[in-house]
């Protein structure tokens, strides 16, 4: 059940009512407590901060929702704030607030936080569990705003509802268990959310891929008794589109489509921690639901997506250490590890993207544990042959609220992954495992404008937090939107 939204010059009848409380100021009368009282409460108003009020309104639940001070009130603490109410608010089933029109910043942007918040905080995975009830009751949230505001209100709610329910499509796609969802029918998905959503989508299978030259996917594929895809989809502006360096704006996105990583030959252990290896695509996912909010949104450059998916098995079929694969662009790779997989399969994609010579390539992919060591769980690594495009990532990583670090792209590197018998091999030394892989990327971009994302560590959260759900985080999909959507020449 998704929440619908609603904008209102009132609060109308709602079950629960969020009153906006700013740390500074007169308390709203609705709260029916002066400051002193909430304080003794223990309730400052801290951004984020709710204090659940029973009866003092009749039978109509009153939350005080605390904003902080109104001036440092973005989107940032919009979409947290509006997290935590719909958090203290999960069992009624309509609620009304005034957060969306709180604060001085831009109300569109705040609005479209504060729907994100709402859904993203009560978004669950639920298809597999016969009891449901965990779920939020929340059906309805209306938003009130001054006439004033009202316009750009609407405005980001649309936003939001667009936004939200990417990352949620993204969230479920990673969630699913492998069997449900192989590369086969991760590419009918594509096909069919791709064509509810104004893009072109081809899908290409094992011939076509053979055909093709791409070695990587499939040799990566080679264990496996599910056959790989390749998803090609491409949103094309309708009208206005930003000229980039005299041509039509074009970014290319890669996404790594691992449905299972098992590590091949190279097994990981039978540690059921690795249960989570089924979220191996979530670069992949965060892709696709990128490109299915570019047409609502009317992004204005031209966004190319490849999904490389397969997943990854031992067998008597599979990939040997020692064997030797050709890559899309020509390169030969000496494996010597087969759960350095995620290189070879974007190795393909990326010779496909830098072929068309966008102005920028960025890839997404859960490729390394060591970025995981070097950065923790909570952000994810950002490598690139160009810093402006870095730099255009970082800044969008700090209006969504997606945390991303650099790692730098050491060249001298380059000779950690010399082979005696092929171009390079796939793994480098026991060090700075997140830039070697990066340095083996960047073999397959040619001069491309290029970014790499390494979201291993936020692919997941291990319980609740904030607006994120226990599980799948679709970590990447809210940073590419706005990437794509803000685009500006490198
Ligand atoms: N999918 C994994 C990386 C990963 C680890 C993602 C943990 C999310 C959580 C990747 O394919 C992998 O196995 N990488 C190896 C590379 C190594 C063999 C060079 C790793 O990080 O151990
Ligand atoms: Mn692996
Ligand atoms: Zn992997």
């Amino acid at each position: 059940m998704s929440i619908t939204f609603k904008v209102s010059r009132s609060s109308s009848t709602t079950e629960a009512v969020g009153v906006v409380v700013a740390s500074d100021g007169p308390v709203p009368s609705e709260i029916g407590l002066n400051r002193k009282q909430l304080s003794a409460r223990g309730f400052d108003a801290k951004v984020g901060q709710t204090l659940v009020l029973h009866g003092l309104r009749g039978s109509r639940i009153v939350v005080a929702v605390g904003i902080g001070d109104p001036r440092k009130f973005g989107p940032t603490e919009a979409r947290n704030t509006a997290a935590a109410l719909a958090r203290a608010v999960s069992k009624s089933t309509s609620v009304s607030t005034g957060l969306a029109d709180a604060g001085s910043g831009n109300r569109a942007q705040i609005a479209q936080a504060v729907v994100e918040g709402f859904r993203l905080a009560t978004h669950r995975y639920t298809d597999l569990k016969n009891d449901k009830s965990s779920a939020s009751r929340i059906e309805s949230v209306v938003l009130t705003a001054s006439s004033k505001s009202a316009a750009a209100v609407h405005n980001g709610v649309a936003r939001g509802t667009t936004v939200a329910d990417a990352v949620c499509m993204a969230r479920d796609l990673a969630n699913m268990p492998p069997a449900y969802l192989t590369a086969r029918m991760m590419a009918e998905r594509a096909v069919a959310i791709g064509q509810a959503t104004g893009l072109d989508v081809k899908v290409y299978d094992r011939d076509q891929l053979a055909n093709m030259g791409c070695g990587g996917i499939l040799g990566v594929n080679k264990g496996s008794t599910e056959p790989p895809r390749m998803v090609k989809l491409v949103y094309t502006p309708k009208s206005g589109a930003k000229l980039i360096k005299g041509r039509k704006g074009h970014v290319v996105l890669v996404g790594k489509g691992v449905m299972y990583d098992s590590g091949g030959i190279s097994l990981k252990p039978s540690d059921p921690s690795h249960a989570v290896m089924k979220m191996d695509m979530s670069g992949a996912a965060a892709v696709l639901a990128t490109m299915s909010t570019l047409a609502a949104l009317n992004c204005k450059v031209q966004v190319t997506a490849y999904l490389m998916c397969t997943d990854n098995m031992p067998s008597g079929s599979a990939l040997k250490l020692g064997d030797v694969l050709t890559m899309r662009n020509g390169k030969t790779v000496e494996i010597h590890n087969t759960d350095a997989e995620g290189r070879l399969i974007l190795a393909d994609g990326l010779s496909l993207a830098a072929e068309s010579k966008p102005h920028a390539i960025i890839d997404i992919a859960t490729l390394t544990g060591a970025c995981i060591v070097a950065l923790g769980e909570k952000v994810a690594g950002v490598l690139g042959n160009n810093d402006a495009l870095v730099e255009q990532l970082r800044k969008a990583s700090s209006r969504v609220d997606e945390p991303i670090w650099p790692l730098p792209l050491v060249k001298e590197y380059r000779k950690l992954l010399d082979s005696t018998v092929a171009d390079m091999r796939n793994i480098g030394g026991p060090y700075g495992g997140s830039i070697t892989a990066a340095v083996f990327l960047n073999e397959f971009v040619s001069d491309t404008p290029w970014a790499h994302l390494d979201i291993a560590g936020p692919m997941k959260v291990d319980g609740d937090d904030g607006w994120m759900q226990k599980g799948a985080t679709a970590f990447g999909t809210r940073l590419l939107i706005d990437t794509v959507c803000n685009f500006t020449a490198v």
